[in-house]
């Protein structure tokens, strides 16, 4: 399966389009951009979300409130991640799809994107539903204090896949 993965890897690099951005030189820090750009959004989003999740911020507002104004935020910036993140893939393959920081960071995406929908949902049935007992804010509590630290560490893997050599 490694070895089908690298052959894919190399096929890859040598289309056309993954030359165009590899010759292109301002192309790769173009796109980074566009990533860093969008994981920034979805940064901040996310930050004032679980800080209210946990009570530490804008208290004054419902839990409705602060997520209908940020969580929008993050899945406008979630497919700008995933075109850009898959530009840079189509630019060097075997640098992400063959590195396990990268596959950690995609494992612990789908984790925290299911945890931001654990958090939303609810709320689409019912708008008020985690302010409105004492168990449900610690629940509410709970996901906040589980969220912050899973897309920190996916961005602290999406840093860290320069510096771990691919398989
Ligand atoms: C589907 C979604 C995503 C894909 C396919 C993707 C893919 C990538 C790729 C291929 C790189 C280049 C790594 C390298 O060669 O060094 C990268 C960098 C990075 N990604 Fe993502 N990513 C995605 C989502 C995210 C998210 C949600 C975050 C954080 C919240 C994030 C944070 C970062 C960071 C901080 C870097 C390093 C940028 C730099 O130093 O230039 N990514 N990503």
């Amino acid at each position: 399966m490694l070895r089908s993965l690298d052959a894919f890897c190399t096929q890859l690099a040598a289309t056309p389009l993954s030359q165009a951005i590899q010759t292109t030189e301002w192309a790769i820090p173009a796109i980074q951009t566009v990533h860093i750009v969008a994981v920034a959004a979805v940064m901040i989003s996310v930050l004032m979300v679980d800080l209210r999740l946990v009570g530490l911020a804008t208290r004054e507002q419902s839990i409705e409130v602060v997520a209908n104004r940020y969580l929008p935020a993050v899945w406008y910036a979630l497919p700008i991640l995933l075109v850009s993140g898959a530009t840079l893939i189509i630019a060097e393959p075997a640098r992400s799809l063959q590195n396990p920081v990268f596959i950690l960071k995609m494992c612990l995406l789908l984790l925290a994107a299911v945890v931001t929908l654990g958090c939303q949902l609810p709320m689409r049935k019912h708008g008020p539903y985690w302010d409105e007992s004492a168990s449900r804010r610690l629940r509410a509590r709970l996901i906040g204090y589980l969220s912050l630290p899973l897309w920190v560490a996916i961005l602290f893997a999406g840093r860290w896949i320069a510096y771990v050599q691919s398989a």
